[in-house]
């Protein structure tokens, strides 16, 4: 395949991958996957996700959190392990969540000048846009992305919020106050899941929490194992609350150096963990990296919440979480979306800078 000209690789990051997927008959350069950047075999991208040897991802009934000891239990082991698992009877409604994806849909489904009304800036994260580009060398992401600040409130960009469909603010308004109540269940029960005071994690927030949505859109591809929607990254959020599609899989953890795919579990949020719970709980709870594979065939649309203390806050290991036995394994930091790209864009991991 021959490399696009600068005039061309110019018009290719001006154009939304979207646009790109319709009648594309040869795949931008920019696109393919490179085998040194990825953690992981490249020939496994095709491999069914869900083999009988292939460990599950747990799913966990969050009605039986408060009175079951053997719920908490498995909980603690899916983030120690797995990092991730499949939270069921979490209270919000299946007829909401539908409504969350329906406006995702109508975004992505509206005309292109609709879109660009909201499109980031080059050197910004907030907006519509494809894979940020950090340096020259970096395969893109098969993928389209709205990224807005949802919490604390005061920080919403609302130029970026789109106009199309009309209820789209009310929708996601709410889905943040819903999220922010899973938030707190998640932290009270892993804090509790080790046996410490259940605000442990919370009382790092300060007063309020932080929290961004990211409406993810991976278009089909005629060459899937040539592209990833996302490569190989661990969240630099608390915790990541993700909507996944209702039909279309792609998602996968790495664990013990394989890719574990998350099947579609009705109704339900899939639940990570990230760099700063990992911090937080001073190593017990695992960040772990994971990644999406696209469709040749169907289109995929997720929606991401990401929580986390207030960026203007130090984080660090719970002090009940250091003895001789468990020494601090990493510092207290200041997280911030800056540090965490100065990291990634590196080619690290922001949580390996945190290290001691
Ligand atoms: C992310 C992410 C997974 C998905 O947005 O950070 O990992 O399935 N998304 O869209
Ligand atoms: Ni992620």
């Amino acid at each position: 395949m021959v490399s696009a000209s600068s005039s061309e690789n110019h018009d290719l990051l001006n154009k939304q991958v979207q646009e790109i997927a319709v009648d594309c008959h040869q795949l931008p350069e920019r696109y393919i996957r490179k085998e040194d950047e990825e953690y992981g075999s490249l020939t496994n991208a095709g491999e069914s996700s869900s083999t009988t040897t292939s460990p599950e991802v747990p799913v966990i009934d969050f009605s039986l959190l408060n009175s079951s000891p053997l719920e908490l239990d498995k909980l603690k082991s899916a983030v120690g392990s797995f990092g991730c698992f499949q939270a069921i009877n979490h209270g919000i409604e299946g007829s909401f969540l539908e409504k969350v994806r329906e406006i995702s849909r109508l975004f992505f489904r509206s005309s292109v000048e609709e879109k660009k009304k909201c499109l980031r800036a080059d050197d910004d994260i907030e907006g519509y846009g494809n894979d940020m580009v950090l340096s020259n060398q970096q395969t893109l992401d098969w993928t389209d992305r709205l990224y807005l600040t949802v919490l604390p409130k005061h920080q919403q960009r609302l130029q970026f919020w789109p106009q199309i469909p009309c209820h789209f603010r009310e929708v996601l308004d709410e889905y943040g106050s819903k999220i922010e109540l899973i938030n707190e269940v998640v932290l009270k029960a892993l804090a509790r899941s080790l046996n410490l005071e259940e605000n442990c994690f919370l009382n790092q927030y300060g007063t309020k929490s932080s929290m961004n949505a990211r409406f993810n859109y991976y278009p089909p591809c005629q060459w899937p194992d040539k592209v990833l929607g996302v490569k190989p990254h661990a969240d630099g959020s608390a915790i990541t609350v993700l909507l996944q599609d209702k039909e279309v899989e792609g998602l996968q953890f790495l664990k013990d150096d394989k890719w574990i795919g998350v099947p579609i579990v009705r109704d339900a949020l899939t639940i990570n963990v990230g760099d700063q719970m990992e911090i937080m709980s001073n190593g017990i709870f695992k960040s772990t990296v994971h990644r999406v594979l696209v469709n040749s065939k169907n289109e995929r649309m997720t929606v991401a919440m990401f929580c986390m203390p207030q960026t203007e806050k130090d984080i660090g290991p719970v002090d009940e979480l250091i003895s001789d036995e468990t020494p601090r394994l990493y510092k207290n930091v200041t997280f911030t979306a800056d540090f965490f790209f100065k990291n990634y864009q590196q080619g690290r991991r922001a949580i390996d800078a945190c290290k001691i």
